[in-house]
């Protein structure tokens, strides 16, 4: 049989609600419904091809060969669906600071998803692409697709997906990412989260808010309320650091730039110029504006950060095959 190659792309999502915790860890099932933000600057393209003479899967990111026990187990899943049983080779570029808390993870299992699922011969709806690849990362479910999308913590793998709130935008929104280490996280978000379930007493209170700022967001966003939709993801992020500054041991992701970056954007609220923040399991801040606005909020973010710190990125789009060079 000739072997068939695929490629997709996707794109990286950051969250204005997030998630924060598992009830089920193998079937990644979340403690709550987060809603996210795909975005158009930070892609993983991943190429696949299942091939009968392959002894084990093969994996290269960025074009270095990477251990495959994590990527094996996913690859598992698909060859379960598609009655297959030979390895594949999947070669990955991740045009996002891996690991740096930009949700490397999200685009890499959404793109992994779809190219591996058409190389074994399956077409699956973008529910199933989203039931997939929440299997590899749970934000991996919201990057299928594009602009706002909610994903539906369910009960059982079948509930559990992401579903589309508003896919193009009309809507001069930006979001200015402020990098501020490129480093691996020395706490990851499956320990980070599962920490806080274990040992934060106010876990149930999180549980209980985010509800809340989901179903608020959500009518901000209906209602284009800006600052509304600002407020509420800058706060809803803050309580979920708060979670992890309350767990024992107590952690946190920030460094001292990340608080710089956000008193600045604090600053810039108080001189009129409406702007949010939200950091995710890493020290990067991203700043929630419009797009009329960035390019003073640039000018004041130089006075602090360098220039290749200073990434700008815009709504995108959802997963899709794309032609190989
Ligand atoms: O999907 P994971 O395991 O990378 O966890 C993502 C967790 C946060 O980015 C902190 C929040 C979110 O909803 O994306």
């Amino acid at each position: 049989m000739p072997v068939k190659t695929f490629t997709a792309r996707a794109h990286t999502n950051i969250a204005l609600i997030k998630y924060w915790g598992k009830k089920n860890q193998d079937l990644i099932l979340p403690m709550n419904n987060s809603l996210s933000l795909t975005l158009d600057h930070f892609y993983t393209d991943t190429e696949v091809s299942f091939d009968q003479t392959l002894k084990q899967d093969s994996f290269y990111l960025n074009h270095e060969k990477q251990d495959t026990a994590k990527i094996t187990r996913f690859m598992d899943l698909v060859r379960a669906k598609a009655h297959l049983n030979s390895f594949a080779r999947i070669n990955s570029i991740n045009h996002v600071p891996t690991m740096a808390g930009l949700a490397s993870s999200a685009s890499a299992y959404a793109a992994l998803a779809l190219a591996a699922s058409k190389a074994a011969g399956l077409e699956l709806s973008r529910p199933d692409l989203s039931r997939l690849a929440r299997r590899g990362s749970g934000s991996a479910s919201r990057s299928i697709y594009g602009g706002f999308v909610e994903w539906q913590q369910g009960h059982d793998d079948q509930s559990s997906y992401a579903i589309p709130i508003e896919e193009d935008l009309n809507w001069d929104l930006c979001m200015i990412v402020v990098v501020i280490d490129k480093a691996k996280k020395k706490i990851s978000s499956r320990v980070g989260m599962q920490l806080v379930i274990e040992t934060s007493p106010f876990y149930p209170a999180w549980i209980k808010q985010a509800e809340q700022d989901l179903s608020a967001i959500k009518k901000a966003i209906k209602e284009r309320d800006f600052k509304k939709m600002g407020t509420i993801a800058e706060e809803n992020a803050m309580k979920m650091h708060a979670l992890n500054m309350s767990a024992s041991p107590h952690f946190s992701y920030f460094e001292p730039a990340s608080i710089e970056a956000m008193q600045l954007v604090e600053l810039l609220r108080s001189e009129g110029i409406y702007c949010y923040y939200t950091l995710d399991a890493g020290p990067n801040v991203k700043i929630l504006c419009s797009d009329k606005d960035s390019s003073r909020i640039l000018t004041r973010l130089r006075t602090r950060f360098a220039k290749n710190q200073l990434l700008l990125a815009h709504s995108g789009p959802g997963v899709r095959l794309i032609d190989k060079k």
